[in-house]
């Protein structure tokens, strides 16, 4: 089967590569880039674990197809470390008790990163909204939610 060329940026790095024209941006990412930090629970969009940033907004990796990389400016959980939000946001999982098994973890932290750089201010019900993509089966969510509202509130105080 004839490949497709993609160029894109994927955490701040210029990429030109060949991908299968069938594949998913999940499959480019964690089989092709080897970027295993996105995680694949559903496979049909509806849990969250495989969400990345694509041009600034959060989306679910397994739904899209590796064309719309084409050009694209990508955000993985693999770049949050080296962000300030991103930073702050994985601190205040780990602080809030955020974090359980941790499936769903990096998922959730790129919908609220994608989040708060649009809405530096969102109140605790737009967070809620922010997350309504992203399961969890083990927190109950609270923990979630205080997270997100932390690394929020230490991001406005820098
Ligand atoms: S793996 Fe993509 S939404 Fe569940
Ligand atoms: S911490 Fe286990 S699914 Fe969320």
């Amino acid at each position: 089967m004839r490949k497709i060329n993609l160029t894109f940026t994927l955490n701040g790095k210029p990429y030109d590569i060949e991908a299968n024209p069938g594949a998913r941006m999940i499959d480019v990412i964690r089989d092709d880039l080897g970027l295993t930090g996105t995680k694949e629970g559903c496979s049909v969009g509806e849990c969250g674990a495989c969400t990345v940033i694509l041009n600034g907004d959060a989306v679910a990796s397994c739904m899209v197809l590796a064309g719309s990389m084409q050009g694209a400016d990508i955000l993985t959980i693999e770049a949050m470390s080296e962000l300030k939000l991103g930073n702050l946001l994985q601190e205040s999982f780990v602080e809030e008790d955020a974090v359980q098994c941790g499936f769903c973890t990096p998922g959730f932290i790129m919908s609220a990163y994608a989040l708060l750089k649009k809405n530096p201010d969102a109140t605790r019900q737009e967070i809620r909204e922010g997350v309504a993509g992203n399961l969890c089966r083990c927190t109950g969510y609270i923990q979630i939610v205080n997270a997100i509202e932390n690394a929020a509130h230490h991001m406005r105080e820098e």
